[in-house]
């Protein structure tokens, strides 16, 4: 199947109801896992790469994602790759040039004014480049350093807010701060369905969930139900390989070769993404 765009694959899954699942991808294993579950589940997917994992690659974009890009090119389903959590505007610059069709501006730790600025002029900037551009207003919180918890009091977004957020930056898409946060090892998060409601009400963007590790099955159901469209996988893949190249070193302790563990290891996400394409992506 070809790499299709960002912008196809939500629009499509947003006029049907669905939800697109976004998977974080930090190393090839990671993508060829990614596109073999979401090949086994017959479910277009997102591929991303964060500016997190992008520095963890001595701050190169580009080989990985060229690299990531012809794996998701040769596999069974449509896919799509973005560029995720962006505060580097040199990094957004070389997005389309690396190959993605979309980024994901990450100013949702400022206060709103800059927030407002920096996203315009990262918008004008993605669009003038053909990309697709996803902001954050409200704040989803649990990076590593983030000053806030997404469970405070009036961190999550506001509906009226988010309308006027849109129509002033014109990004594409809209994450959004509705209970969820990053890097939860424990599906325990507990979303505000009714907040989800209103916001796919006043906003006339796509919603996107991120920190959806933290979520379980009936909570991603129920807020695909709601009005999100793009749904944000990290810590659950990160969770499962690990588990499996620990269990893999412990079961052989005398093999010294690496293919032993990844090999588990990128079994393991396999079959994570493919249980999450069932409840996302269907
Ligand atoms: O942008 C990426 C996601 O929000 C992933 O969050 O690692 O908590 O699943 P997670
Ligand atoms: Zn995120």
């Amino acid at each position: 199947m070809p790499l299709v765009s960002t912008r196809e694959l939500v629009a499509s899954a947003a006029a049907e109801g669905r939800a697109v699942p976004a998977f974080n991808v930090i190393t090839l294993e990671y993508a060829e896992a990614v596109t073999a579950g979401a090949a086994a589940a017959d479910v277009p997917v997102i591929l991303q790469i964060s500016e997190n994992a992008v520095r963890f690659h001595d701050s190169r974009a580009k080989p990985l994602a060229l690299a990531v890009a012809e794996i998701a090119r040769t596999c069974g389903v449509d896919t799509a790759l973005h560029l995720d959590h962006v505060t580097d505007t040199g990094l957004l610059r070389t997005a389309a040039d690396a190959g993605f069709s979309s980024a994901m501006f990450d100013a949702g730790a400022q206060p709103y004014a800059e927030n407002l600025s920096t996203t315009l002029a990262a918008a004008n900037w993605a669009h003038g480049a053909g990309l697709w551009l996803e902001a954050e207003l409200g704040y989803v919180g649990g990076k590593p350093g983030a000053p806030r918890s997404a469970h405070a009091a009036g961190v999550r977004t506001d509906p009226l807010e988010a309308a006027q957020f849109v129509a002033d930056t014109g990004v594409d898409a809209l994450a959004v701060a509705v209970g969820s946060s990053h890097a939860m090892t424990e599906r325990s998060a507990s979303l505000d369905h009714e907040l989800i409601g209103r916001l796919r009400d006043a906003v006339p963007i796509p919603l996107v969930l991120h920190g959806s590790s933290g979520v379980s099955d009936d909570g991603l159901r129920r807020a695909i139900r709601s009005g999100i469209a793009k749904v944000n996988i990290g810590t659950a893949l990160g969770v499962a390989f690990t588990r499996a190249v620990r269990d893999a070193l412990d079961s052989m302790p005398g093999s010294a070769d690496p293919r032993h563990y990844l090999g588990r290891g990128r079994e393991a996400i396999s079959e994570t993404v493919r249980q999450y394409c069932s409840v996302v992506g269907s």
